[in-house]
């Protein structure tokens, strides 16, 4: 959606602040012996206290609240009986609608212990969140956004996942302007506009660069057991920084 009027920029505020103290919470109750399922009732309990819907549930039938992805898998991970453990790397991904605004916030987390490669993966997945944060002005080709990523997964001796991406939002959970690759392009001559809503969203891998649906039907992991990290806000578009939605209040 493209902002027109304060009242669009208030309610798609809302449910931006809704997502983002949602995946906060979750993220503090992440410990070892924790199912995925225990914590997407965590998420579930706070979007119903909020009046707030699931979005992959409302939109794809999704059935789970939250998409909650562990070590080797990337995305859409399906919640249920596996249990966290100790030194797990794992990627909440909270997206929700509420008075017809759609907001969409995702991160990851390292269980203690910590590794020193699962921390470089989430440092420098957050670097290039910030990176193409900077790139994402009104009147700037989109492809900035994936080649910021690129640049910075590259960089820190890492790998872009290709078939996963940033989208438009607002409206709905996936909207125009449609998929954002997380590497440079340089045939898309789309331009990023005044008040477009976007979500920005690299993942960064250890060394796939493509996922696989696992045969659940939603999780996508990687072969050979790489890793993978996400960061995730919705955004407006400016003619300066993006105006961040999802940030936690
Ligand atoms: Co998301
Ligand atoms: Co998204």
């Amino acid at each position: 959606m493209s902002i027109e009027t304060e009242a669009e920029l208030a309610g798609l505020r809302r449910i931006g602040r809704i997502v983002a103290n949602c995946l906060q919470l979750m993220g503090k109750a992440l410990e070892p012996g924790v199912t995925t399922r225990e914590l997407d009732e965590i998420g579930r309990n706070f979007l119903e206290l909020h009046g707030a819907r699931s979005a992959p549930r409302l939109t794809y039938n999704f059935p789970g609240t939250t998409c909650i992805s562990v070590n080797e898998e990337a995305a859409h991970g399906l919640p249920g009986e596996r249990k966290l453990q100790a030194a797990d790397l794992v990627n909440i991904d909270v997206s929700a609608e509420l008075d017809g605004f759609f907001a969409d916030t995702g991160g990851s987390f390292v269980i203690p212990p910590h590794s020193d490669l699962k921390l470089k993966l989430c440092a420098a997945t957050k670097r290039a969140l910030e990176s193409a944060m900077n790139e994402a002005r009104a009147g700037k080709f989109l492809s900035g956004i994936g080649r910021a990523i690129e640049r910075e997964a590259k960089r820190s001796g890492f790998t872009v996942i290709e078939n996963l991406g940033s989208h438009g939002v607002g409206r709905a959970l996936h909207e125009e302007p449609g998929f954002i690759p997380g590497y440079f392009d340089p045939n898309d001559k789309r331009i990023l506009k005044l008040n477009q809503v976007i979500t920005i969203e690299p993942f960064l891998s250890t060394g796939a660069r493509q996922v696989f649906e696992v045969g659940d039907g939603w999780t996508l992991a990687t072969a050979a057991r790489h890793l993978t990290a996400q960061y995730e806000h919705t955004m407006v578009i400016t003619n300066g920084r993006p105006l961040i939605m999802t940030l936690p209040a």
